[in-house]
């Protein structure tokens, strides 16, 4: 089946999850835009809710399809979050952040009653770390040494480039940079999770450990598979 087929049906079932009058934080990238697109459509035909967009690029877009948007000062909790993954291991632990929005997606999710990661099946790992690298945002100031630092903890973190920034470096909605880190296999997501965190200039990172509680993911055939977080069931 075509990835944009599957994608709609992937869409088709996250929107599902939002009723009438919820508050819903709005993912960043491929995967979320699809939601968006059915959510924005169904908002057409008469769903009530107001949105939480993750990014500029996702608020654009949900501003165009006419969703009612707020933010995160005006609201306190959310009742769901729908959000796409780099990569998803069987606990639900996660590695976003290939858009670069990373640490507003976290902000949202951690803000969520529910949050619910959006993929296809190809995202599933056994561990995380094997398929695709860590992002971490820092801030500009002294990046080389807060790269220098994630090296020390055995990662290879490369700036990430094809940005506006003048020597070409990503930024970030937050103004920040993005190191994608290969790690290796990971073993222990929370430890290095805090090991990444507690290092000067680590604004934020895209291990994304004990916040999901669910996630849909659609095979190649167009099944959407649900799956719910271990200690949740
Ligand atoms: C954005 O910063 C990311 O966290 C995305 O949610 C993640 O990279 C998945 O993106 P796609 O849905 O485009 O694969």
């Amino acid at each position: 089946m075509e990835q944009q087929e599957r994608l709609r049906i992937l869409a088709v079932a996250a929107a599902d999850l939002v009723r009438d009058g919820m508050r819903v934080g709005l993912g960043t990238g491929s995967t979320a835009d699809a939601v968006i697109r059915e959510l924005g459509q169904r908002v057409g035909n008469g769903l009530n809710f107001t949105g939480v967009p993750t990014s500029k690029r996702t608020e654009t877009l949900a501003r165009s399809l006419g969703i009612p948007l707020t933010t995160l000062e005006e609201v306190q909790r959310l009742d769901l979050g729908i959000d796409g993954a780099d990569q998803i291991d069987p606990s639900l632990d996660a590695i976003k952040g290939k858009g670069g929005a990373l640490l507003h997606e976290k902000l949202v999710a951690l803000a969520c009653l529910d949050f619910v990661l959006v993929a296809s099946t190809e995202k599933s790992v056994e561990r995380l770390g094997v398929q695709t690298a860590l992002p971490v945002e820092v801030v500009r100031f002294g990046w080389m040494q807060t790269a220098g630092r994630l090296s020390g903890l055995g990662l290879t973190p490369e700036l990430r480039r094809s940005g506006a920034a003048p020597d070409g470096a990503f930024v970030t909605d937050n103004g920040g940079f993005i190191l994608d880190c290969a790690t290796g296999p990971i073993t222990d997501a929370r430890r290095l999770a805090e090991a990444v965190k507690a290092i000067p200039g680590v604004v934020e990172h895209g291990l994304f450990a004990g916040i999901a509680n669910a996630s849909l993911q659609v095979d190649p055939d167009g099944t959407v598979l649900n799956r719910v977080r271990p200690s949740d069931e």
